[in-house]
């Protein structure tokens, strides 16, 4: 949809359901629900089974939703070699691309983020809680996105890590200090109590799996989370 276009700025908050947490054999009509919903992005986890301890989808999964739905797709790449495999989330209708800063993840990350630059995509960097903030700061300039990560990635359904939050202070510290216009994502654990914890601290993105796609009303969960 509108790839490249910066339609949102980090002044408003966007909620971002994960399709981790949909059904599967329904990612169409589950993204569909989402947007019905209130969803403004959708999330898009991809795990190797190498950088992260499990394995869930790849570009045919987003080219399904992006074909079957009109909705800003935010993939988040947890995988070894992302530059390799970048031109076949391009090709696949990502609008944004979230790389990993950790060496294992095995890329020249300024290159990466070039890349995804230069195919009219926005280009996000995300950091594992264990990973110090000073780790991002060379790439802060050349970002749209920074996912500071509130749970060990690999797995949905796990609990907010409230320690992550000085993280997402000094995101926004360096955002103000050095006239950036970067989003500040927050992924693990959202749900309203957290997603309140994770705004004052600065957070504009909130991905949330279970406490959306699992709630009884998706519509009352994603509002809960915007009214946070
Ligand atoms: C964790 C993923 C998350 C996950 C969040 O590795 O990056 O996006 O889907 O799931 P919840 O919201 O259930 O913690
Ligand atoms: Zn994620």
């Amino acid at each position: 949809m509108t790839r490249g276009v910066k339609k949102w700025t980090y002044q408003d908050r966007i909620i971002a359901p994960s399709l981790l947490a949909a059904d599967f054999g329904r990612v169409g009509a589950e993204t569909s629900r989402a947007i019905n919903a209130g969803a403004d992005w959708m999330h898009l986890d991809v795990m190797d089974g190498h950088f992260v301890d499990n394995i869930s989808f790849g570009p045919a999964m987003i080219q399904a939703v992006h074909e079957t739905n009109d909705i800003f797709l935010d993939v988040h790449l947890m995988i070894t070699r992302p530059d390799h495999y970048l031109p076949r989330f391009i090709a696949a209708g990502a609008d944004l691309i979230t790389v990993h800063v950790e060496p294992e993840a095995d890329h020249d990350v300024a290159s990466t983020l070039k890349a995804i630059r230069e195919a009219n995509c926005l280009a996000g960097l995300a950091l594992n809680p264990a990973t110090p903030f000073e780790t991002v700061v060379p790439f802060l300039a050349e970002i749209d996105l920074l996912l500071v990560m509130t749970v060990v990635p690999g797995f949905g359904g796990q609990s907010f890590m409230e320690e992550v939050m000085s993280k997402v202070e000094a995101g926004a510290k360096y955002r103000a200090e050095n006239k950036l216009d970067y989003h500040l994502e927050v992924d693990g654990g959202i749900g309203p109590e957290t997603a309140a914890i994770a705004g004052a601290a600065g957070a504009n993105v909130f991905v949330a799996g279970s406490s959306t796609f699992g709630a009884p009303d998706m519509a009352i969960a994603i509002q809960g989370i915007r009214e946070a």
